[in-house]
C-alpha cells in the first residue's frame, strides 16, 4: 500500500503544482470567494489530502527554477509550462520558497492561504506579510526561499578545496625532495603549514580528503605516497583521539617518512625489474638517510624531531623483524607503529614502477590483518580497519543492480557506503552519479546493495579520473 502512495506522488506532483498555480491565478483576476477559485480549490484539496494520507505531509518547494514535491523534482509536460513559470514567479516575487501542508486541509484553509498570498504582494515585505497572515494556520506552513547555495554547490566547493590541499601537498613534497637532493636547505615552516591544512580538512571534511588517498600516481609515486601516508596517519591518529597538536606532529613525521629515498639513485628506485641483493641493500638504507635529511631541515624543533624517529623505524616490524636491524628490541615510537601500518597499506594498493599489480583495498586489509601481531601492531590494526571500513574509499564494487561503482564515502552502515556509479546496469559508462546505499525507499527497502568487490585493474579504470 505504501509503495502505491509513492507512485501516486510521482504521478500527481505535476497536477498539484499546476492546480496551485491555477488557484492563485484565478484569485488574481477574481477574488478568493469567486466560484472559479472555489471550484479549483475543490479540485485541489482532495488531491492533496489523499497524498498527505500516504506521505504524512506534502511540501511544494521552489529550488532554482524547479519545483520539488516532497524532495523529488517535478517533471511536467509542456502544456504546464506557463502555469509552472507563473507560480515560480509568484513565489520568487514574495521570497517564498515552500508551502507545506502537514495535515488534511479544507476549503477554508485554502481560502485563507489564497487571500494572504494575493494581498501580500502589495505589502512592503511580502514574505513577512504572508507568514503573518498564515501564522494561525496549523496545517499550512511557509518557508523562505533558499538563497544560499544548494547542496551540490557546497559539495563542489568542498571538493575543490580538498583537491587543492592534496595537490599542494604533493607538489610541496616533490619540491622539498628535489631541493634537498640538490643540496638546498629547506625550512620546516612550510611543511608545517601543508600538514596543518591537511589536519584541518580532516577534522572538517573527513571523507573527501581521505578519498583523495585513493589516487596513486605511477610516475610520482613517492610524492603521492608520502602525502597519502600523511593523510591516512592523521586520520588514524584522529580515530585514536589525538589532540590537534599531536596530529600535526604525526602528519609531519608521516609526510617525511620516506624522505631518505632522495638518496637512492633513481635507476634503483625506479627499476622496472626485480632488484638485485645489492640494490635491495641500497633501498634498505633509506631509513638512515631519512634521519640525516630530517636533521638537516631548517627550523626543526623538539616536537618535529619525532619525524627522524619515524623515518628510522617505519620498516621495523612489531616483532622486531624488518629493517634496519637493531641489537635490542626496544619498543618503537607510537608514531612509527602508525606510519608502518599506513605505509604498508598505501604501498600494497599502489601500482609501482616495478609493476607489481596493486591489491584492491579489501585484499590489502585482509593480508595486513594476517600480519597483525607479527609485522603489525594488532591493536592499531583494529583501529585502522575500523577507519578504512569494510569497503574502503576507492574500492570498485558491483551492485546487485549490475551497476558498477566506486566507494566514495562511508555512512553509518559499514556495508552500505556511498557509491559513485560509473557504469550502468547495461555496462555503459555513465557520467557518475552518487548513490547512498544506506538510504531506504519509502516502503523500507534498500534499492541497492554491494554484491562484491572488483579489481579496477581488470577494468582499466582510472580512479583519479573519478575521484577528482
Ligand atoms: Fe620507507
Ligand atoms: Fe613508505
Amino acid at each position: 500500500m505504501e509503495s502505491k502512495g509513492e507512485i501516486d506522488l510521482q504521478k500527481h506532483a505535476k497536477d498539484i503544482v499546476n492546480n496551485l498555480a491555477v488557484i492563485f491565478r484565478s484569485a488574481q483576476i477574481h477574488d478568493a470567494a469567486n466560484v472559479a477559485v472555489v471550484s479549483s480549490i475543490n479540485k485541489f484539496t482532495p488531491m492533496v489530502n489523499r497524498l498527505i494520507k500516504a506521505e504524512g505531509a506534502i511540501s511544494i518547494e521552489l529550488v532554482g527554477e524547479y519545483f520539488f514535491v516532497n524532495g523529488s523534482r517535478v517533471k511536467f509536460p509542456s502544456e504546464y509550462i506557463v502555469s509552472f513559470e507563473f507560480l515560480a514567479n509568484e513565489f520568487t516575487n514574495r521570497g517564498l520558497g515552500s508551502i507545506t501542508f502537514s495535515d488534511s486541509i479544507d476549503v477554508n484553509d485554502m481560502q485563507t492561504l489564497v487571500k494572504t498570498f494575493i494581498t501580500s504582494i502589495s505589502a512592503p515585505e511580502p514574505l513577512e506579510a504572508l507568514m503573518e497572515g498564515m501564522q494561525n494556520s496549523e496545517r499550512i506552513t511557509l518557508g523562505k526561499i533558499r538563497i544560499q547555495k544548494d547542496d551540490e554547490d557546497v559539495e563542489v566547493d568542498a571538493r575543490m578545496a580538498v583537491k587543492k590541499t592534496y595537490f599542494n601537498a604533493v607538489s610541496f613534497t616533490k619540491g622539498v625532495m628535489k631541493k634537498m637532493s640538490s643540496g638546498e636547505k629547506v625550512n620546516v615552516k612550510r611543511a608545517k603549514r601543508v600538514v596543518q591544512s591537511m589536519v584541518d580538512q580532516l577534522l572538517g571534511e573527513h571523507e573527501l580528503l581521505l578519498g583523495m588517498t585513493a589516487i596513486k600516481d605511477y610516475d610520482d609515486y613517492t610524492y603521492h605516497h608520502s602525502v597519502n601516508v600523511s593523510i591516512l596517519s592523521i586520520a588514524l591518529g584522529q580515530k585514536l583521539g589525538f589532540p590537534r597538536k599531536m596530529l600535526l606532529d604525526l602528519g609531519l613525521a608521516a609526510l617525511f617518512h620516506d624522505i631518505g629515498k632522495l638518496d637512492i639513485p633513481p635507476e634503483v628506485l625506479n627499476k622496472p625489474a626485480e632488484l638485485s641483493e645489492e640494490e635491495w641493500g641500497t633501498i634498505k638504507r633509506h631509513p638512515f638517510w631519512g634521519v640525516k635529511a630530517i636533521l638537516d631541515i631548517r627550523g626543526i624543533d623538539r616536537s618535529s624531531i619525532t619525524a627522524a624517529i619515524v623515518a628510522f623505524e617505519h620498516h621495523i616490524h612489531h616483532d622486531n623483524t624488518g629493517y634496519p636491524k637493531r641489537q635490542t628490541a626496544a619498543e618503537r615510537d607510537l608514531f612509527s607503529k602508525i606510519v608502518s601500518i599506513v605505509d604498508q597499506y598505501d604501498g600494497m594498493t599502489s601500482a609501482r614502477v616495478y609493476s607489481r599489480t596493486p591489491l584492491t583495498p579489501d585484499r590489502a586489509l585482509k593480508l595486513m590483518l594476517s600480519r597483525a601481531g607479527s609485522q603489525l601492531d594488532p591493536i592499531l590494526m583494529k583501529f585502522y580497519i575500523n577507519l578504512i571500513g569494510v569497503y574502503p574509499t576507492g574500492s570498485l564494487v558491483m551492485l546487485n543492480t549490475k551497476e558498477l561503482g566506486l566507494v566514495y564515502g562511508s555512512t553509518d552502515m559499514p556495508n552500505r557506503p556511498k557509491v559513485l556509479v560509473i557504469m550502468d546496469s547495461n555496462g555503459q559508462k555513465v557520467d557518475g552519479y552518487l548513490v547512498d546505499l544506506s538510504r531506504k525507499t519509502k516502503d523500507g527497502r534498500y534499492p541497492r546493495a554491494i554484491l562484491r568487490t572488483m579489481d579496477p585493474n581488470k577494468y582499466r579504470i582510472n580512479l583519479a579520473e573519478y575521484m577528482l
